[in-house]
């Protein structure tokens, strides 16, 4: 079987982007901010993207297309040894955060329908009430998380087709459109302006270790990185890529939207008096606020949740295409069989990660609920020590065949060539190990 590839150069950016853009920049970006200090937060956030995040993403596109093959097999086809654990390691991770992150993107379907069936505009209504008696139920949001996931199921089963590039062509501009029209709405309201400093003046005395992990956790989650989704993408390019460029693209876009996305967040968090620690919840609640103050605002709201919807789906896609892209190539089976099984096998990791926000709120793991273990594992470890070892890989053992990838084999002139590798060798990844010793440990 002849391997698939990207239709387009643009087709991959769209297609990366849309993997890095997802519910990480506008669910999980502003809560942290809110839980880890604010603006200290934002700054640690950007240095760690654009050292270790950036340094990482390109190693990982240069691997993938290197070897063409799923994260399993590219380690094993560049050098074997032990190098395929970390393979092994990203397959793995995939489908467990795809297990919590179908349950979050139903949330996204249900507060689509909500906005539009009136719910979510009752004049009067306690949104954080809403929102917690809603992922509290045992049964609606398993009903959403079983849609969401059945959408997921339905394009990677297709394969990562002409149809999703397009839509992401189309939807990731009016994403951002919608994004900036809310800010606008968000920075006027009354008491806003405690929100923006909060975001924007940084405090530095609040940084310590676990804002340092909180941080680095977060680069890698939304970057999609340190699990082998950058390796398997990768793995669809054909050479005319220039793949440093792509990097800063795919790495600007997810930023932008981040930061943006806290950027209506956290004024409204200040305007309606929430609590900025609030948690998972923060996005779910605050938003439906600032549409309540909005002309037309049932509407935006219906589009914005239906955006994110989209924004989810284009991440979940790529989430289940690296297990099913490693049991394609290394076990043989069908598309069709890879996409069913495992798909199935993550919607039942996704029940317990619902239920633990409701009637299983007591059973703890670790002292941990479940969806809140998964999270942990996934992204504070897996996807950290994941980008560690790729680093180190990437510029200990096949240093020579990532600065073909990178220059295409010296075509194309990355003058940042040496700062690339140093960084590889030995900035990543002892930073990154400093990191994980202090937060979890210290
Ligand atoms: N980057 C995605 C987001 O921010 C999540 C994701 C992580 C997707 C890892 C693929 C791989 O929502």
């Amino acid at each position: 079987m002849t391997r698939e590839h990207w239709g387009s150069r643009l087709g991959f950016i769209l297609a990366a982007a849309g993997s890095a853009v997802g519910l990480g920049n506008v669910w999980k970006f502003p809560y942290l901010v809110g839980q880890n200090g604010g603006a200290a937060f934002v700054v640690t956030y950007l240095v760690l993207v654009l050292t270790i995040g950036a340094t990482g993403m390109l190693a990982e596109m240069a691997i993938g297309r290197a070897a063409q093959k799923n994260p399993v097999g590219a380690f094993a086809a560049l050098k074997g040894g032990f190098w395929p654990v970390t393979g092994y390691l990203g397959v793995i991770c995939g489908f467990l955060i795809l297990g919590f992150y179908s349950v979050i993107g139903g949330w996204t379907i249900a507060y689509t329908v909500k906005m539009l069936d009136g719910t979510l505009t009752a004049p009067g209504l306690d949104f954080a009430a809403t929102f917690s008696s809603f992922v509290a139920d045992p049964v609606e949001p398993l009903i959403y998380h079983a849609i969401f996931m059945a959408l997921t199921v339905g394009v990677v089963l297709k394969g990562v087709s002409a149809g999703i590039e397009r839509w992401n062509k189309i939807l990731m501009p009016t994403l951002l459109v919608l994004l900036v029209v809310l800010i606008a709405r968000a920075v006027t309201l009354d008491g806003a302006m405690a929100g923006v400093e909060f975001y924007l003046k940084p405090d530095f005395s609040k940084i310590n270790a676990d804002v340092v992990l909180a941080a680095l956790s977060q680069a890698f989650f939304s970057l999609s990185i340190g699990m082998g989704a950058m390796i398997t993408y990768g793995s669809y390019l054909t050479r005319d890529q220039n793949l440093p460029r792509s990097t800063v693209m795919v790495i600007g876009l997810d930023t932008g939207v981040a930061i943006l996305a806290g950027l209506i967040v956290m004024p409204a968090v200040f305007a309606f008096g929430v609590a900025p620690g609030a948690g998972p919840g923060l996005t779910f609640i605050t938003l439906p606020g600032v549409f309540q103050q909005m002309p037309g605002g049932t509407l935006f709201g219906a589009a914005f949740f239906l955006l994110l919807l989209f924004a989810a789906l284009t991440s979940s896609v790529s989430l289940l295409e690296v297990p099913v892209a490693y049991l394609m190539d290394e076990l043989k089976v069908s598309r069709r069989t890879a996409v069913w099984v495992l798909g199935g096998i993550a919607f039942l990791i996704g029940v317990p990660s619902s239920l633990s926000l409701g009637i299983w709120a007591d059973f703890k793991l670790f002292g941990l609920p479940f969806l809140d273990l998964l999270d942990f594992i996934t992204s504070k470890l897996i996807m950290p020590v994941g980008g560690l070892l790729m680093c180190l890989f990437a510029g200990w053992v096949v240093w020579p065949v990532m600065r073909r990838e990178a220059t295409n084999d010296g075509s194309v002139s990355f003058r940042l060539l040496p700062v690339w590798n140093w960084l590889l060798k030995v900035v990543a990844p002892a930073a990154i190990a400093w990191i994980l010793i202090q937060g979890l440990i210290g």
